[in-house]
């Protein structure tokens, strides 16, 4: 069975309460739902996990290298912020799509660069929670496409 990490960033564990009027009133838990239910259907194991720590979410990178076929990354502000995750990415030989629950451009200018931006396969953002199944789809192509 294919393996995709699904990493989520810094307060990402505060959706629903966190500022809903960006971020909407679906919770982790609920994205994490609908993303194993998508991994249920279409043969896909998924690691779904969220960390406010820079080096916890390194650490997974690295273990997604050795264990999964794909990395869904939404690093929340350490998008704007962190080069170790950048490097981390680049190192690993797996697809990696970036994602993004907001439109990071239509947002304040520190948000519109991303250091992951670079080193991923594609970027999904401004589409909500629906971003993850999304690029969860886009994985079910991009790893059957790999035979
Ligand atoms: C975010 C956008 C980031 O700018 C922000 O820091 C987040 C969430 C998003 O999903 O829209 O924490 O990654």
């Amino acid at each position: 069975m294919k393996t995709v990490y699904i990493l989520n960033g810094p307060n990402l564990n505060l959706l629903g309460t966190r500022e809903p009027e960006v971020y909407g009133k679906t919770t982790l838990a609920e994205i994490e739902q609908s993303c194993r239910d998508f991994g249920a259907k279409h043969g896909l194991e998924i690691q779904f996990l969220q960390s406010n720590h820079e080096g916890q979410l390194i650490d997974w990178i690295q273990d997604a290298g050795k264990k999964s076929q794909g990395i869904l990354i939404n690093p929340g502000a350490y998008t704007h912020t962190s080069i170790a995750i950048r490097d981390a990415l680049s190192a690993v030989h797996v697809p990696v799509i970036e994602i993004h629950l907001s439109n990071i451009h239509r947002r304040e200018q520190f948000r519109h660069r991303s250091y992951v931006s670079q080193v991923a396969t594609g970027v999904i953002c401004g589409l909500g929670p629906a971003g993850y199944v999304l690029g969860l789809q886009a994985f079910a192509g991009l790893v059957s496409s790999e035979r």
